[in-house]
């Protein structure tokens, strides 16, 4: 799947239901942050502070065509982490079961990028990926972006502790790669 076949819809308030359930999601939970927001409330918070704050906060919906219309499929968000150098931390990619298998993450991240540094102009882009999380790490590295270091044993999100993968993607990467 390409970017151009999916769109990025930022989260309205009507939206924290799904994007709860999407995260609760047995086949999501234990892959996201333990850290995120995960009550109605935090993630309600979130989304006002994407809509508040849109160049330095983001929380979206991964939406695609089905029909005239647009159907969500996952979700996607980003912080600017580094205001002086332009750099956004990349979190919370999750596509719901029933769409998975046709490059949806890869494609979302992708398509992230393009706002953050053809819109936002931001200059790089960073990404944290649990070191047992093969499959994020394959759609991270299908995006486009490269693994720069590990977190040794560094978080604990289930009773045992586990590395963190660091990846990180410039401007020029995307330039070169597009
Ligand atoms: C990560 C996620 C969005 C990917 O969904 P998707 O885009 O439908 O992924 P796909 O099934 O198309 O597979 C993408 C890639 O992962 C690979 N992959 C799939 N399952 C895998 C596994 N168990 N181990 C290793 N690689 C795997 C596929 O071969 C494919 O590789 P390719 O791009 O080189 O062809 C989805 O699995 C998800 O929501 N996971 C839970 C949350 C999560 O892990 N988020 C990411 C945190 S960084």
């Amino acid at each position: 799947m390409s970017e151009d076949s999916l769109r990025l819809r930022r989260a309205a308030t009507y939206d924290v239901d799904y994007l709860l359930a999407l995260q609760a999601e047995a086949d999501v939970a234990p892959f996201l942050s333990a850290g995120r927001a995960d009550t109605r409330e935090e993630l309600l918070a979130e989304v006002e502070r994407s809509l508040a704050e849109p160049e330095a906060f983001g929380r979206f919906l991964i939406e695609i065509p089905f029909g005239q219309e647009w159907r969500v499929a996952g979700a996607i968000g980003f912080e600017c982490v580094n205001r002086r150098s332009r750099i956004a931390h990349v979190s919370g990619l999750a596509a719901h079961p029933d769409f998975r298998g046709r490059g949806l993450g890869a494609a979302a991240i992708r398509e992230l990028a393009r706002l953050l540094f053809g819109e936002l102009g931001y200059h790089r882009l960073e990404a944290g990926v649990y070191g047992f999380n093969e499959r994020g790490l394959a759609v991270v590295d299908s995006a486009g972006f490269v693994r720069e270091g590990v977190k040794r044993r560094a978080y604990c999100p289930h009773g045992e502790w586990v590395d963190a993968v660091e990846l990180g993607l410039l401007v020029e990467d995307f330039e070169v790669d597009a």
